[in-house]
């Protein structure tokens, strides 16, 4: 282990133990309007006009009139509207916004509104709906040939269900309007995401819009590109009344009306010959939701990854994602990984046993090896870790033995061990990094030798602020208390790109790097510097078309393997479970203890996704919206949770680090499904596999 890997302790520990942060929620409202918004209560109509009730002083109510600047909040694309037009596309969907000075008299208020729908008739399945919002594919090799040439071809069909964030705080911000200038401050993963969107609405110019980031409880990727839409609303009601603008949701509002994981269908279809699988057509649905945000590159994600961590040499993979009246579907840990990855590994998974293999053993013949053609014929720059990283998953969890053990279990409990192998494209997917984010970073020197970092990077709670801190002092051989760093303040920090793609240590954590190395250089005593870096593409990479999907979607990988064991109890369907181990690498880790922190909750969420977070939007809403109906993992659930560090040094990180943060969450699910597999005996290709499903299986399996 590297001496900068020795843990630490996380710099925002002593705020949030003692209960001194101040999050978004926390500030004093004197003198502040609370903003509540009006919103569609039907999946799809025509609006037709909103009824308000008399409206005491200082009560205003704010629609599409009032948006100085364009209706559009400004994604990837422009298709949210800030308030609503002339329609509303799922429930939900806001019409306006009222604001006043007694926030229980709002909510009061705000029960009398009505509002005059004509409703249209609402689309809820992706597999039914006509809208396409985006289309992708690419090939490789001669796929109708391996078919051809097949000895066997198997097909099956795979579905993951929507995933809510679930972070501890809600969505909130604050928005400030003075002297013509708009500044909004919250619990926000992306200041400059929302800046863009802010300008846009606003009409304002760059300077006159500033956004920073408060204290965070959680991001997950579910304040990606919420805020964006969030923070205009608050904007523009700021903006028309001068006054300040709070709106924190309740967690009921934040569940039902805010983005989630995007639902899949993905059908397989699989050539194999000699026991060896040659070609595979792949058919990818994702179901967006009412709106784009940020469904292209979630749906490019998923598609890339759809052959998982193998080598196959015949490919044809399609991806589609299609409007339904449901809220907008987002970004989450994993980006559109971890719904492909579930339906390769368990596709893996099923052809082994067909073919009375160890599925391990299966996947170890077909896994990448170095200098191998990726998915998109970009290239394997560096070690595929994964069979050394499986040695130890199956040394760890006694994974033979047990699965030989497991098999035909005829009593009440019933056990089973499974396993998965994954990856996370470490970064922004294709070119972003090098034409879209064009990353920069600065270092500030003050006259006491004091060095504060420059970016616009968010602490979510993973640990960034800390890392960061670590990278300079250790480039700078300064001790780490010199190194000072605070939210992120866009009037303040340069762009260096969002908190996404697990993106920040690698691709910003380098730029401060190598700006600490020449500070390093240039150093002068009792003077203030500045030192700027600016992203840099690697040269040996394939370049990446968006156009064909060929090249390098990633610099490199980051792997794991992860085995899960479990016991079932057939007569409740409870599924136990007893065991998880992972061996996961992320390059060299910047702090052993927020890596494995990072691991540790990946997992676990991950294994949430699997057999436990079932939520169902009924007609378009979201029925279970509270802590108490949508059940995720607690620490008691997953006890006997074991991360092992197997560390690949990717060269162009700091230090050898590459991306970490997402990648937990991309294989707890397909192992824990192959565990219930194993333990009663079947097949499944459906997530998330709950009680019910357990006994609903079993009923199956016994008519
Ligand atoms: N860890 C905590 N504690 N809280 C979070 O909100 N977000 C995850 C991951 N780990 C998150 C987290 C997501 S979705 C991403 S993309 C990465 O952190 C982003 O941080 P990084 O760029 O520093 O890896
Ligand atoms: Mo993470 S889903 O890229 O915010």
């Amino acid at each position: 282990m590297k001496t900068i890997s020795k843990s630490v302790p996380k710099r925002d520990h002593a705020e949030k133990i003692s209960g001194s942060a101040v999050y978004v929620c926390d500030y004093p409202t004197e003198g502040m309007l609370f903003g509540r918004l009006l919103r569609s209560s039907v999946p799809k109509a025509n609006l037709l006009g909103v009824k308000l009730p008399a409206l005491p002083e200082g009560y205003i109510y704010i629609d599409k009139n009032d948006v100085p600047g364009t209706n559009e909040v400004w994604m990837i694309l422009k298709d949210t509207p800030v308030f609503a037009d002339k329609t509303v596309e799922h429930i939900g969907d806001p019409i306006g916004m009222l604001v006043g000075p007694d926030e229980r008299e709002v909510d009061r208020l705000l029960a009398k509104v009505e509002v005059e729908y004509e409703e249209l008739e609402p689309t809820f399945d992706a597999r039914q709906s006509s809208v396409v919002f985006f289309d992708y594919g690419y090939e490789k090799g001669d796929v109708d040939k391996a078919f051809e040439d097949a000895d066997k071809v198997y097909e099956e069909d795979f579905e993951t269900g929507l995933q809510e964030h679930l972070y501890l705080e809600t969505n909130g911000v604050i928005a400030h309007s003075k002297d013509g200038k708009i500044h909004v401050h919250g619990s926000i993963q992306c200041p400059y995401y929302v800046h863009k969107a802010l300008v846009h609405a606003l009409g304002m110019p760059r300077e006159d819009v500033s956004v920073a980031q408060d204290v965070m409880g959680g991001g997950f990727g579910g304040k990606e590109d919420y805020p964006s839409l969030l923070a205009c609303q608050a904007a523009v009601a700021a903006y028309k009344t001068g006054k300040s603008v709070r709106v924190v949701f309740g967690r009921e509002e934040d569940v039902e009306a805010t983005s989630k994981r995007h639902p899949s269908f993905c059908n397989y279809k699989v050539a194999v010959k000699d026991g060896h699988v040659t070609g595979m057509k792949i058919e990818v649905l994702y179901d967006a939701g009412a709106y784009t945000t940020m469904s292209p590159v979630v749906l490019q994600r998923g598609i890339i990854g759809a052959p998982g961590i193998y080598t196959i040499p015949h490919l044809k993979v399609h991806g589609q994602s299609r409007k339904t009246n449901t809220v907008p579907n987002g970004a989450f840990r994993g980006f559109g990984g971890p719904q492909t990855f579930f339906a390769i590994e368990m596709m893996m998974t099923h052809i082994a046993k067909d073919l009375g293999q160890d599925p391990v053993d299966f996947k170890l013949r077909h896994v990448a090896k170095q200098g191998d053609l990726t998915s998109t014929s970009g290239k394997h720059h560096f070690p595929v870790p994964i069979p050394a990283m499986m040695d130890a998953v199956v040394k760890a969890s006694d994974y033979y033995t047990k699965r030989a053990a497991y098999k035909n279990q005829t009593g009440r409990y019933r056990k089973g061990i499974g396993m998965a192998a994954v990856y996370h494209g470490a970064g922004f997917t294709g070119n972003g990094e090098r034409d879209i984010i064009k990353a920069v970073a600065q270092l500030r020197k003050d006259r006491e030798g004091n060095v504060e970092i420059l970016t616009a990077n968010t602490d979510m709670g993973q640990g960034l602020f800390t890392v960061f801190a670590k990278i300079v002092a250790e480039a700078l051989s300064l001790p780490l208390e010199r190194i000072i760093i605070t939210y992120p303040d866009t009037a303040r920090v340069p762009d260096s790109g969002p908190t996404v793609a697990s993106r920040s240590v690698m691709a910003v954590g380098e730029l401060l790097r190598r700006a600490a190395l020449r500070l390093k250089d240039e150093w002068v005593d009792g003077q203030e510097q500045l030192i700027e870096e600016r992203y840099k593409h690697p040269e040996w990479m394939i370049q990446f078309d968006l156009e064909t999907f060929q090249g390098d979607a990633y610099p490199t990988y980051s792997w794991t393997v992860n085995a899960v064991e479990v016991e079932i109890d057939t007569y409740t369907g409870n599924i136990g479970i007893v065991g998880a181990w992972g061996s996961f690498d992320v390059g060299t880790p910047i702090d052993e203890n927020i890596v494995i922190g990072q691991m540790e909750g990946g997992f676990v969420q991950s294994l949430g996704y699997g057999m436990m977070e079932k939520m169902t939007a009924e007609k378009g809403r979201i029925r279970n919206n509270k802590f108490s109906d949508y059940i995720i993992p607690s620490s008691v659930d997953f006890s006997n949770l074991q991360v092992m560090l197997h560390v690949e040094d990717y060269p162009e990180g700091p230090f050898g680090a590459k991306g970490a943060g997402e990648l937990p969450h991309v294989g707890g699910a397909p192992a824990v499904l192959d565990a219930i597999e194993n333990a009663l005996g079947v097949n499944l290709n459906k997530i998330p596999f709950v009680a019910e499903d357990v006994m609903n299986t079993l009923r199956e399996v016994s008519r």
